[in-house]
């Protein structure tokens, strides 16, 4: 057992001769969003992966949902991931259906009252403002709506955590700050405990209240996000910089755009 929803204890994980995670331990509470930062290839998605059980820690404890799962067998890991969902990086749509058949799937084994599927799926389809292409196919859908999708039908499982692989990844800028603001509501809506994996710190600085930093199969920072932003770690330091986190692009970042004046234009003759 654990006060925190989601703990990692002094996990390792090698792959053959590659250690991928060396002694990781954080922990995230309940109602909290962290954030999994770090390079491509550190480890980020096999961090997931053991929290919803489809790998094992080589040593190391891992508690999801307050409990020490780390023994847990395949079926015992069902009902982890009723309560856990997953957000994939493809989105992982069923092709054959559309995009509200696809977000009615989770309900259809859950929901009791059959005439009340179209209406939340209808609520969720508005919330992740992608009612417009209800009818579609995955197929006929952009990436970035894909990925909506995607999250609408996580919430269909009325999960208590959500996962998010990469969320802004394979878009545009504009798709980007459209996902994450996405997710931002439904932080501030609903306090889903949630864990963002992404290399994405315009993303990172919207929804983190904790950062993971992984380097090295090693946690090279874990704390709140403030923390992060200031810490004097040459190395991360580096990173921030390299992602334009630095305070000159912050104040343009969150100037106002120029104020049309509010009296009336002289005429043009
Ligand atoms: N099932 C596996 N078998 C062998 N090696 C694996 C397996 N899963 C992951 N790896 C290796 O572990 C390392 C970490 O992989 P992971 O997918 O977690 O990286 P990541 O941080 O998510 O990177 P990215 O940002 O590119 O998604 C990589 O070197 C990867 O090749
Ligand atoms: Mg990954």
């Amino acid at each position: 057992m654990s006060e925190h929803y989601f703990e990692f204890r002094e996990v390792t994980k090698s792959f053959d001769d590659l250690l991928v995670l060396d002694r990781v331990s954080f922990f995230v509470d309940r109602g909290e969003t962290a954030v999994i930062l770090g390079r491509s290839g550190v480890g980020k998605s096999v961090t997931l992966k053991h929290i919803l059980g489809f790998l094992k820690p080589d040593s190391g404890r891992v508690i999801v949902a307050g409990k020490d799962v780390t023994d847990w067998d395949e079926e015992r890991f069902g009902s982890i991931r009723q309560k856990v969902t997953m957000v994939f990086q493809s989105g992982a749509l069923f092709d054959s259906l559309t995009v509200r058949e696809n977000v009615a799937f989770p309900l259809e084994s859950r929901e009791p009252v059959r005439e009340a599927i179209p209406v939340r799926v209808q609520a969720l389809l508005d919330m992740l403002e992608a009612a417009d292409v209800a009818d579609k196919l995955p197929a006929e859908l952009s990436t970035g709506t894909k990925r909506a999708v995607a999250i609408a039908r996580g919430l269909a499982q009325d999960p208590e955590a959500i996962l998010y692989d990469e969320p802004t990844t394979m878009v545009d800028p504009l798709m980007a700050a459209h996902i994450g603001d996405l997710i931002l509501k439904l932080k501030q809506l609903f306090h889903t405990t949630s864990i963002v994996v992404t290399h994405d710190t315009h993303l990172a600085r919207k929804l983190a209240d904790r950062v993971i930093f992984l380097h090295e199969g090693k946690v090279r920072f874990f704390g709140p996000w403030d923390a992060f932003e200031s810490s004097d770690d040459p190395f991360l330091k580096h990173f921030r910089l390299e992602d334009d986190l630095v305070p000159a692009l912050d104040v343009v970042d969150r100037a106002e755009p120029p104020c049309e004046p509010d009296w009336p234009r002289p005429a043009i003759s």
